[in-house]
């Protein structure tokens, strides 16, 4: 089997460095090398409105008149038994085997004359040569940027109507100046063999690889940028040489999976990857290797999860961001692991993490009761190797000691309790949740690495079903043949790129897999799902009390049109194991993009006349599901042209109402109505990194207070605000994160942002005096085992409204509070533990 970077070869290795010698540890990075960017309360910047692609968008589809799909469709198959996909050694990777020139290829259809815009690019086809010579740079920024017309990408408006898929074979390619990355693009070495973009000796430039693409405005706006299974090699420049190799100020929707980092040894001055500002949400299965700092980080927020740092001089050091979790990271031979002496990060949670052989784990500017009470931290089920302490104040102080383990210590604002200067809890886990090891499971997108091509569906090459892809056509009836007939045979779908209009419900039954190229979109349409009192799933991922296999990546889910009455994604299906049922890198949006006309008609301060989704994730109780970097989006901007500003109302956010086991790792949910998200009676949820942000027309002169213009039902789970004066706009909106009783629920990094009150006419430069609103997050109906670790809110009085101790941010400060804004920030939430 050939498999991706191997992360366990790397600990291995460790493991041996260990038993034989002790290798030496580096010196933690000079703090010189930081340019501090602490929470500076800015706010909203404001993004580029872009006029869409060159030649405009192809307007001529209207959802209303696409005909259903044909009656006489029907699923054809007799059951197969098989027991999955059958590996195999491919002489090549499955995708770059698929057909990109011909009818079955992707295509990009709200651009006119479509079909010469190539969605698929490999960069050997452009000149690229990965040989290891040469100045590689110009070529496979061509694959970047063409738009095979004549035109470039590199401008803006191309985020969902220009998208492309850029793959790079194995090899090496030798690079002297600077890539720019794109949005709306996924960029994907060979997961067989993955290929190294390596400075040159002469590389001239602060970055290497600039991930951050400025036609959006600010990094904050800077979408859907993938890169994955790749390795960057900074090792031919000086250790002196002051070199980023990645810069990752990026927002949601983009991915960055799979790469491996390597720098120099005891280096002065490389970076591994720079994450300046930004609001991404999910880094996951990154190693880097030597440099003075792995990672520089004042992104929002962010989940690190399985990053390895070895023989880094500081592994991870935040000069800004309000709140980060590092999620299974192993600090190996570092100089020291985080530095929080620079800046003021808000908070941060490190959880189930490794140190072997390296200096202080945590380093860290204490606050106390008076001051911006920020770099607060929680350290969970940490192990630890050596003598070296673990928590060290600025002044050199040991506020924890070595110990082979840590339960759970906080450093910071707590309730209940007040704050704690260094105080050890327990945190009772579900075992449901958990790997052999007792950390909290966790699992990567699949590649498909190990599967020949004729284990795959192309869904526009079946015979007998016509799948158009095109946004203009109903293809339900056809897919839904296809989904049956392939988990019956055991077969991985895929979806080249296109918009896969249903007029009916998609069912994806147990035994399904499914992988799209640059994010290929669903996109629900039509009267089905126009019925708030009957509300209707556009995607069904298996039926309640099903139990099997279900994965999904890289595809992208939408709606059309508004549509009252649309469940997105409803999710009935447990896995028999965890991971089993998967979605990855998978965002949900509404409004905003190319394919709907919630871009050009949802102008109304009166959201009635744009309700556009009833809820946009449903885990049902039946599901057992990991959700990693998924972004629930309801646009408060046009990415891609359209009207100047959109005033959508999407009724709710992720639905939890599950009682298995749910993991979501690196998620986000924004501008939802009634809440983003909503754990109702849940069970077993381990919750890592939840970013939301408040409808931008709620709050103080709102048009209109929620529920309105929802009803609020108890079928649902639905949040009714009975708790608020019926004019108070102030306490009728969003809610983050809503929690009614269950059980065993873990919580960590809360991220909720409020910005703006009413009306919303797109000005990102007037942002509510004060607070927006009352209440940030809520709980009720006295959950058991509720932990949470890591709370920051901005712009609320109230962090979490549970009837008991009711958090405020006056008693509760740091992160985005500031002279112009307030926040909240606390490490420790244990008021039903
Ligand atoms: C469905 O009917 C149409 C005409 O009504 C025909 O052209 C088409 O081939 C039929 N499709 C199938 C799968 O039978
Ligand atoms: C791709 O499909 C087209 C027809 O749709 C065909 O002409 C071409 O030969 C195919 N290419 C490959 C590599 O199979
Ligand atoms: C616009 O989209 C329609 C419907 O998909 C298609 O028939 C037409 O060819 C497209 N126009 C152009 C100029 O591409
Ligand atoms: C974008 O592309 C245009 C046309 O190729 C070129 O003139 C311009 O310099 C490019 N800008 C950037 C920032 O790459
Ligand atoms: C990180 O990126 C920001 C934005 O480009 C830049 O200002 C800063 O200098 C970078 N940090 C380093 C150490 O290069
Ligand atoms: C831990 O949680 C379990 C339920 O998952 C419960 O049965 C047990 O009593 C708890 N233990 C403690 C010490 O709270
Ligand atoms: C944690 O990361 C290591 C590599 O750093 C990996 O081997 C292991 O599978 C990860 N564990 C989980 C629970 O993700
Ligand atoms: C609540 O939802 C159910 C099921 O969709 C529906 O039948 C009922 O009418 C709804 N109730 C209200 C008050 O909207
Ligand atoms: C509400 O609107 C009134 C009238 O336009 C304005 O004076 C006031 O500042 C607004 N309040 C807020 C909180 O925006």
């Amino acid at each position: 089997m050939r498999s991706t970077l191997s992360i366990a070869a790397l600990v291995a290795a460790a493991t041996g460095a260990l038993i034989n010698i002790r290798d030496e540890i580096p010196s933690p990075a000079p703090t010189s090398a930081y340019s501090p960017t602490p929470p500076d309360g800015t706010g909203k910047s404001q993004p580029i409105f872009p006029a869409g692609p060159p030649g405009g968008l192809n307007d001529s589809v209207v959802p209303s008149d696409i005909p259903d799909a044909p009656k006489n469709i029907t699923t054809k198959f007799t059951a197969a038994s098989c027991s999955g996909p059958v590996t195999s050694s491919p002489s090549s990777y499955w995708m770059t085997q698929m057909n990109h020139t011909g009818d079955a290829r992707g295509y990009a259809p709200f651009i006119n004359d479509y079909y010469t815009f190539p969605v698929w690019r490999n960069v050997l086809d452009y000149g690229a040569e990965n040989d290891g010579t040469g100045d590689q740079a110009a070529a496979i920024q061509s694959a970047l940027n063409t738009d095979g017309r004549g035109g470039n990408r590199n401008s803006s408006g191309v985020v969902t109507a220009e998208p492309a898929h850029v793959f790079i074979p194995g090899g090496t390619y030798t690079l002297n100046t600077q890539l720019d990355l794109r949005m709306g693009t996924i960029i994907m070495g060979d997961p067989q063999d993955p290929p190294i973009l390596k400075a040159a000796a002469g590389f001239s430039g602060a970055t290497l690889i600039n991930g951050y693409d400025s036609a959006a405005g600010q990094p904050e706006t800077s979408f859907f940028t993938a890169l994955r299974n790749v390795i960057i090699d900074t090792t031919a420049l000086d250790g002196a040489t002051s070199v980023v190799a990645l810069q990752w100020g990026v927002a949601q929707g983009c991915v960055l999976g799979n790469v491996q980092i390597n720098m120099p040894s005891n280096s002065a001055g490389h970076i591994g990857i720079n994450l300046s500002g930004g609001s991404t949400i999910a880094v996951t299965d990154v190693q880097i290797t030597g440099g003075a700092i792995g990672i520089q980080n004042s992104n929002q927020q962010v989940n690190f999860k399985n990053i390895y740092f070895k023989n880094c001089g500081t592994a991870y050091g935040a000069t800004g961001g309000y709140t980060s979790l590092l999620q299974n990271v192993t600090f190996d031979t570092c100089g020291l692991g985080v530095d929080l002496t620079v800046g003021s990060a808000g908070n941060l949670v490190m959880l189930d993490s490794t140190s072997i052989n390296s200096g202080t784990t945590v380093s860290f500017t204490e606050s106390g009761t008076s001051g911006g009470r920020n770099n607060q931290i929680t350290i969970q089920n940490l192990k630890h190797d050596n003598s070296n302490p673990i928590a060290v104040n600025s002044a050199g102080v040991t506020r924890l000691a070595s110990t082979d383990s840590v339960d759970t210590w906080v450093w910071g604002n707590a309730v209940p309790g007040g704050f704690q200067s260094g105080t050890s809890y327990t945190t009772n886990r579900s075992s449901s949740l958990l790997d052999s090891s007792g950390n909290f499971f966790t699992a990567d997108a699949p590649t498909y690495a190990d599967y020949a091509l004729d284990q795959f569906v192309n869904v526009k090459s079946v015979s007998g079903y016509q799948v158009n892809g095109d946004g203009a056509t109903d293809d339900s009836a056809s897919l839904n043949a296809i989904l049956a007939q392939a988990a019956a045979d055991c077969k991985i779908v895929y979806f080249p790129y296109g918009v896969y209009v249903v007029k009916s419900t998609l069912f994806v039954p147990a035994g399904s897999r499914l992988v799209g190229e640059a994010w290929a979109v669903i996109s629900g349409a039509g009267s089905t799902f126009k019925n708030v009192d009957s509300p209707q799933p556009v995607v069904k991922v298996g039926n309640s009390g099903d139990v099997g296999v279900a994965h999904i990546s890289d595809m992208r889910f939408s709606v059309s049109e508004p549509l009252p009455g649309a469940i997105i994604l409803q999710i009935n299906i447990a896995g028999a194991s965890p991971g089993d049922v998967g979605v990855w890198n998978s965002p949900i949006t509404i409004g905003g993009t190319a394919e709907t006309t919630i871009r050009t008609v949802c102008t109304d301060q009166d959201t009635s006349s744009c309700m556009a989704a009833f809820i946009a994730v449903h885990l049902t109780s039946s599901s057992s599901a990991y959700l990693q970097n998924v972004w629930i989006w309801v646009a408060d901007h046009n990415m891609d042209g359209g009207s100047a500003y959109t005033v959508i109302s999407a009724g709710r956010g992720l639905l939890c109402e599950a009682t298995k086991a749910t993991w979501l790792v690196g998620t986000g949910s924004e501008h939802n109505w009634l809440y983003n998200y909503n754990f109702n009676s849940a069970s077993n949820v381990f919750a890592g990194l939840l970013q939301t942000e408040s409808p931008y027309m709620q709050g103080d002169n709102a048009t209109l207070l929620a529920p309105a213009p929802w009803v609020a039902n108890s079928t649902y789970g639905d949040p009714d605000f009975s708790w608020c004066g019926g004019g108070d706009g102030r306490c009728r909106t969003s809610l983050s994160v809503n929690i009614n009783g269950g059980d065993n629920l873990y919580l960590y990094n809360t991220a909720s942002w409020a910005f703006f009150n009413g009306p919303w006419t797109g000005d990102y430069g007037t942002q509510c005096s004060g607070n927006c609103q009352v209440n940030m997050n809520r709980v009720s109906g006295t959950p058991g085992n509720l932990y949470w670790y890591g709370t920051s809110t901005k712009s609320a009085d109230i962090l979490i409204l549970d009837g008991e101790s009711n958090p405020a941010e006056v008693n509760n400060p740091g992160g985005w509070g500031s002279a112009t804004t307030t926040g909240g920030n606390m490490v420790a939430y244990r008021q039903f533990s």
